[in-house]
């Protein structure tokens, strides 16, 4: 029997993970580096700086900046981002997901979320459902990110579980990767690209029995 709900939020919870795409895209544009939807793939679940170094890479970029440029460049997408996120309503939550927390408040399964994004709370206050969540990592507190399993091995301890009692719950590989490193049942939300290793996937989270899931 399970005993808690832990979700990545970018892709997830709500669809910002096309935002991060836009932020990037462009500012990959003012230096030069094609960002496409097929390498935005790649960033999925990845750090902002992490991110970043991915996409300097990619564009053969990655002794042309300082560390102090970098963190400006980097400073600059979040800013766009930010920008983008101003207007989320909880009308962006994704299909099926405010009947999921509202079905596991009631049954008072604890939910968590594990996801790499500093945004996470501000997000979540303008979708309302920042309240629903017992528990929030902070991403600044880790060691390493996705595919590592760190970020889901803290979420389960916010809910005082273990990871193997926890169902979690991604739309990037690297998250999928990290979720089954630390032997918690992983559900892969598909976006268009497949899934490797997931337990079950779906396209949304109206396809899932909460009552099957804490079963597994
Ligand atoms: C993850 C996203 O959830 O958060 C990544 O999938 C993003 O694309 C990462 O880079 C960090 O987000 P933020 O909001 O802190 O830049
Ligand atoms: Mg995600």
């Amino acid at each position: 029997m399970k005993k808690g709900f832990i979700f990545d939020l970018d892709g997830v919870i709500t669809d910002t993970a096309k935002y991060h795409f836009i932020a990037w895209r462009d500012l990959g544009a003012e230096i030069g580096v094609a960002v496409d939807l097929k390498f935005n793939e790649q960033l999925k679940g990845i750090s902002r700086m992490d991110s970043l170094d991915r996409i300097l890479a990619h564009g053969g970029k990655e002794n042309d900046f300082t560390m102090d440029q970098k963190e400006a460049l980097a400073a600059k997408k979040n800013t766009h981002y930010v920008e983008l996120l101003q207007s989320l309503t909880p009308q962006d939550l994704l299909p099926g997901v405010k009947e999921f927390l509202d079905a596991a408040n009631a049954k008072q399964i604890p939910c968590a979320i594990a996801s790499a994004s500093k945004n996470a709370p501000f997000i979540l206050e303008k979708l309302g459902v920042k309240d629903q969540f017992a528990g929030i990592v902070d991403p600044a507190t880790l060691h390493k990110g996705k595919p590592d399993p760190e970020i889901f091995v803290k979420a389960a301890e916010l809910l005082n579980i273990k990871p193997e009692e926890a169902v979690g719950f991604e739309d990037a590989q690297a998250g999928i990767d990290g979720i089954k490193a630390c032997g918690m049942y992983a559900v892969g939300v598909l976006s268009g690209e497949p899934l490797h290793g997931a337990d079950l996937t779906c396209h949304e989270l109206t396809e899932l029995n909460i009552d099957e899931l804490l079963q597994k």
